[in-house]
Order: C-alpha cells, then sequence, then structure tokens
C-alpha cells in the first residue's frame, strides 16, 4: 500500500478511545491509493479532558478533517464551529470538515447519511416503509431519527429495557413510532404482514455469533430486507435467519463503509471527489477480508491437491488477485525451479521463497489469492510469516487421491519411482503435521469438485 507522505500531505484521522481496533485507516488510505489523492489517515487516542485542545490541535495542526468516534460523538459538538441540521437532530457528529473561514471545524454525521447510502445502495427505499429497530441504545437512536426523517410510514422500537425504547419514541414525538418491549414482538406480526428489520442491539457480536435477539423463524417470515449493524462476524445469525426466510440481508459493515466514504468526500469537496459504487465495492473486498481475518487467501497442500484449480476459481469467485509463489519466483528468477534447483540448489530456493513471502508480509500486501509452493510451510519462519499474512488453507487429500490426480503427469521428478504411490505416501506422512500446523483451515478434499471447494472456503472463512 502506498506510503508516500511529503510537504504537501493532507492528514486527516479518528479521534475516540479506544481507537485502536479501528478499520477508518483502511477505508481511507485505500480511497486515498484508488484517487492518487496525497492524503494519510492515522487513529489520535484521545483523553476525555484532552477533547477540547485535540480538536483545537487539530485545527492548529491544519488537519483536514477528522472521524469522531465512541465516546466523544456528543461531547464534540460545543467546540464546532457549525453543526449540520441533521447531525444537531441527532445530537451527535462522527466527521469534522476543517474550514478556514470559520476558523474550526464543521460537524456532520456520516453514521446516518452513510447508513442511508448504503440502504439505497442495496435498493431500500425508507421512504413508505415500515421499519422495525431491534434495540434502543447508540446505533438505534440515530437509526430511528433517519428511518423518520427519510419519510418511512412506519417505525417500531423493539428494545429489553422498554424505557430507553420509549425515551427515543418520546424524543421523536411522532405518532408513526411505537415504542414496544421487544418479549412483544408478536404484536408487530400481527400488525405488519412484511417489514425492513434493523438489527441494532450487540446480541450476536462475536464471540456470541450463535445468538440472535429474536430466533423465532415466524419473525422471519415478515422480514423482506434485513441489515445488522453488527459486523462481526461478517455474517451474523440474524442476517442467516433472515436470509434462510428469504429476506435479502446487508451487513453493518456496508455502513461503516460509506459513512466513511461520505466523510472522504466532505473532506476531498474542494478537489471534487466522488466515490463510485465499483471503487466502494472495491474498498469493501479490502473491509471484509479483514473483519474475517484473511487479509489474503493462502492455500498450501501437497502436488496434486488442488491448489492451482482452487485457486484460480476462488480468485475469479471473489475477485481477487492471484498469486502462485513458485510462478513468481520463476518470473523474478527468469527461469524455472528445476534450473534454480539444479544451479543453486534446493537451499537457495528455500531462500527465494523465504524472500516472497517476507515481502508480502512486511509491505503488508494484501486481497490476493496466493498458491503457496508446496514445500513452503516446511520451514518454521515461513510458518509464522504466513499466520502474518493471512488466513492459510490446508486442502487435504489421501495418497490415492493425489496419486489418482498426478500418475499420467511425467514433469513430476518426485514421482519417477517404481512405487509412486508408496512415495507419496511417504512423503505425505513427513509433510502433513507441518501443513496442519500451518493451517487456519482444513479442507478435506476428497470426491469433491473445485467448485464445492471453492464454496467451502469461503463460507467456512465467514466471507
Ligand atoms: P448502550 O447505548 O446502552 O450503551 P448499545 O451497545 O448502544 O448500548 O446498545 C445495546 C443494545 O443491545 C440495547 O438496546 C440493549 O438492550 P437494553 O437497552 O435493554 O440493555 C441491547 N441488548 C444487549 N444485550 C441484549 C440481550 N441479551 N437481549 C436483548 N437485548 C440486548
Amino acid at each position: 500500500m502506498l506510503n508516500y507522505t511529503d510537504g504537501n500531505t493532507y492528514v486527516c484521522g479518528i479521534i475516540g478511545n479506544p481507537v485502536r481496533h479501528t478499520l477508518s485507516p483502511l477505508i481511507h488510505n485505500t480511497l486515498s491509493d484508488m484517487l492518487d489523492v496525497n492524503l494519510v489517515y492515522v487513529p489520535f487516542e484521545v483523553e476525555e479532558s484532552g477533547l477540547k485542545y485535540a480538536v483545537r490541535g487539530a485545527y492548529e495542526l491544519g488537519l483536514r478533517g477528522l472521524n469522531v468516534t465512541v465516546p466523544y460523538k456528543s461531547d464534540v459538538l460545543q467546540y464546532l464551529k457549525y453543526v449540520d441540521p441533521l447531525a444537531e437532530s441527532i445530537g451527535a457528529v462522527n466527521t469534522l470538515v476543517r474550514d478556514e473561514a470559520l476558523k474550526g471545524f464543521r460537524g456532520y454525521n456520516t453514521d446516518m447519511t452513510g447508513l442511508y447510502r448504503a440502504m439505497q445502495e442495496e435498493g431500500i427505499e425508507l421512504s413508505g416503509e415500515t421499519v422495525v429497530i431491534l434495540g434502543a441504545g447508540g446505533v438505534a437512536r440515530p437509526t430511528a431519527h433517519l428511518c423518520v426523517n427519510k419519510g418511512a410510514k412506519k417505525v417500531y422500537i423493539l428494545n429489553r429495557t422498554l424505557e430507553k425504547a420509549e425515551a427515543i419514541a418520546e424524543e421523536l414525538s411522532d405518532d408513526r413510532v411505537v415504542a414496544m418491549d421487544i418479549a412483544d414482538y408478536k404484536e408487530v406480526l400481527l400488525r405488519e404482514e412484511s417489514f425492513f428489520a434493523i438489527q441494532c442491539t450487540s446480541v450476536g457480536l462475536f464471540p456470541d455469533v450463535n445468538s440472535a435477539v429474536i430466533e423465532d423463524a415466524e419473525f422471519y417470515k415478515h422480514v423482506h430486507a434485513a441489515l445488522d449493524v453488527v459486523y462481526k462476524p461478517l455474517d451474523t445469525k440474524f442476517l442467516k435467519l433472515a436470509r434462510q426466510a428469504g429476506a435479502k440481508t446487508f451487513s453493518g459493515l456496508k455502513m461503516l463503509l460509506y459513512q466513511g466514504i461520505d466523510a472522504y468526500e466532505l473532506w476531498n469537496a474542494d478537489l471534487g471527489v466522488k466515490i463510485s459504487k465499483e471503487m466502494a465495492d472495491e474498498v469493501y473486498k479490502s473491509l471484509s477480508l479483514e473483519v474475517v481475518g484473511a487479509r489474503n487467501i493462502i492455500l498450501e497442500g501437497f502436488m496434486g491437491s488442488g491448489k492451482s484449480t482452487v485457486s484460480e476459481l476462488l480468485s475469479d469467485r471473489l475477485s481477487l488477485e492471484l498469486m502462485d509463489t513458485d510462478a513468481c519466483i520463476e518470473q523474478t528468477e527468469g527461469r524455472s525451479i528445476s534450473s534454480i534447483f539444479e544451479e543453486d540448489g534446493e537451499e537457495a530456493f528455500r531462500d527465494m521463497e523465504t524472500e516472497l513471502l517476507t515481502m508480502i508480509a512486511e509491505d503488508h500486501l494484501r486481497d490476493m489469492v496466493i498458491s503457496l509452493g508446496g514445500g513452503m510451510p516446511v520451514r518454521e519462519e515461513n510458518r509464522k510469516l504466513l499466520k502474518e499474512s493471512g488466513k492459510v488453507v490446508y486442502l487435504k487429500a489421501s495418497p490415492e487421491t493425489i496419486y489418482e490426480r498426478v500418475k499420467g503427469d511425467t514433469t513430476r521428478p518426485l514421482l519417477q519411482s517404481e512405487d509412486p504411490l508408496a512415495r507419496i505416501k511417504e512423503l505425505l506422512d513427513k509433510r502433513s503435521a507441518v501443513y496442519d500446523e500451518a493451517a487456519d483451515l482444513i479442507i478435506e478434499t476428497d470426491g469433491k469438485t473445485p467448485e464445492e471447494i471453492v464454496s467451502e472456503i469461503i463460507n467456512e472463512l465467514g466471507l
């Protein structure tokens, strides 16, 4: 990823506490990279007592813009020169835009505009829609505001603690808004044939991945579209239940993405920056891989385990770049692997492999499907580098399957023996412990088609 800074570099960032796990730098730095904008985005952890100075200091240091996250979205309002009406009505901002004329920052709420934009991208029109919001906490409240603001026909706010739902309804004072105890959700089913459900509770958040705030299949029969603001895991139990019942579903990661995109456009309005759907999709891909912990998807396995076929199919399905480490080394060296072995010996080749992996890990290369040379995970150092580089998927096959797949291939020196099957067994015995150790995910490939294997990988990774 681009890391070029000079005297003209714009700086943006995020203030909050904690901010270390933020995905925002990935969004903004990827956008800058794509658009060739000389801008860096960094997290700033700010103590409560320092908020005022952080905002002032950011202006004095020439920062172009800031995101504001928990717990300062409301507290920061008092330090702004102007607050956008939508943000004002919600009482919270997440985006500050530098304003030279005002000698300070303007505040916006792109959590809300981004949520709206994400819905529109998914073909959901709030106007005239019946919405059921589950939860009444920090996200539910502005979501309810947005729904009312954009002309929803009816907005139900269902919460475990009824008072909190009632407080939001009171604040909105609109007869389209109904607060209810979530235990009474069947009431809604009696009244409404079909609705858009927005899951705003923390139920289902990792590691509580097998729960949904409502598990009753009856409920989901009424859901035509579902959004879960939880995005870790990407596919929550709530979304799974909704999808099984035939609803269109989308993840809160889309919300996160579009709040970032809206902020980025605000900061760079003078450059006329507009982010297209294609670019947004590209960033979403990086984000989703990051969320599932698979910056790259790395395939390992014995020869004939299907690495080449599966990696090609997988990279097609996910529109990710494909890297074959053997091919990559051959290209860099300008000679075949067998000539490298002959001319420089195996150790030299293993060093080249380690060098390539080091580059992938240290340069933070991402969004690739990487097919590994069969011996790559043997070195302990390589296994460590692999862990840093992404999710390692071991394509496991029995000696008999491998033999069937490679027996016709006369170019494989390892098989030029009296009893190739015995030779495969012997080698596999040696290698399998190493493959197991390197793997984050083991896929049994015997009797499965490449398409089935690819689907299994995508499923297992939670993509
Ligand atoms: P807050 O604003 O309270 O800090 P939040 O994280 O923004 O919280 O939102 C948490 C939401 O998840 C709340 O609606 C919470 O319900 P309560 O208001 O009754 O606490 C909801 N929630 C969390 N755990 C829940 C559970 N086990 N069952 C139902 N709802 C739950």
